[in-house]
């Protein structure tokens, strides 16, 4: 049998992403296995429901180190007890420090609630929303220093209709971030890609896709 790239799931909440990742390395011939799930946050809910998916869970707490660097090479010292590869963020709340984000380059992916590079940060579905954009979306991309930046490997595009809420529109997206990061992991885990400048590619050479507008014309 091939082997299998072994992945941690860095989270610092519910985890419903690092579910989706779970689930889909239940598949023989998905390319990754999530061999860990790390958080920040003890009390992180996504850790129990990690657990109960036959996961091995860790916690390494911020608040108990004395600074960023001192938390990191606590959160390195366990990703290499479990001789992890890859490393994909999934609401991992804490930004990472250049030293981290280069020790994991091109083996370290996010994924963020917005078309990058449109809405990096915090609030991205009520910005949108105020700024009355007709597209949104999700964005999976390889951690580079700066937060939110980084080659982008894949996105999805969700409409914004009159009636939404932060709330229906988070929700929106969200079901596309499950269907788009477990294939993002998957093409990082098959390997072969190429990043130059900012774009990822790879073999794979896709026929013109339609274009997509919204709302239909
Ligand atoms: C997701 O919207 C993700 O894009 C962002 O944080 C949220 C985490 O949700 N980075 P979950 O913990 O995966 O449910």
């Amino acid at each position: 049998m091939r082997t299998r790239v072994r992945t941690a799931v860095l989270i610092s909440g519910r985890g419903s992403n690092m579910e989706a990742l779970i689930a889909a390395a239940r598949s023989p011939d998905y390319p990754a296995e999530i061999a860990l799930v790390l958080s920040n946050r003890p009390d992180a809910p996504g850790l129990s429901r990690a657990r109960e998916m036959g996961v091995a869970v860790q916690a390494v707490d911020h608040k108990i180190h004395a600074g960023r660097e001192e938390f990191e090479r606590s959160m390195q010292a366990v990703l290499d007890i479990h001789r992890i590869q890859l490393v994909a963020m999934a609401g991992f709340m804490r930004m990472v420090t250049p030293w981290f984000a280069e020790q994991w380059r091109g083996r370290m992916i996010n994924i963020h609630p917005a078309l990058l590079p449109a809405y990096r940060g915090l609030d991205t579905h009520a910005r949108a929303l105020a700024d009355g954009v007709r597209v949104h979306g999700c964005t999976v991309h390889f951690v580079v220093p700066a937060m939110d930046e980084g080659p982008i490997l894949a996105q999805a595009a969700v409409p914004v209709l009159d009636a939404d809420t932060e709330g229906s529109l988070a929700a929106r997206v969200l079901r596309q971030e499950h269907r788009i990061y477990p294939a993002a992991l998957a093409r990082v885990a098959r390997g072969g890609l190429t990043v130059t400048g900012n774009r990822v590619y790879d073999a794979e050479t896709a026929a013109e896709p339609p274009a997509l507008v919204v709302p239909p014309v």
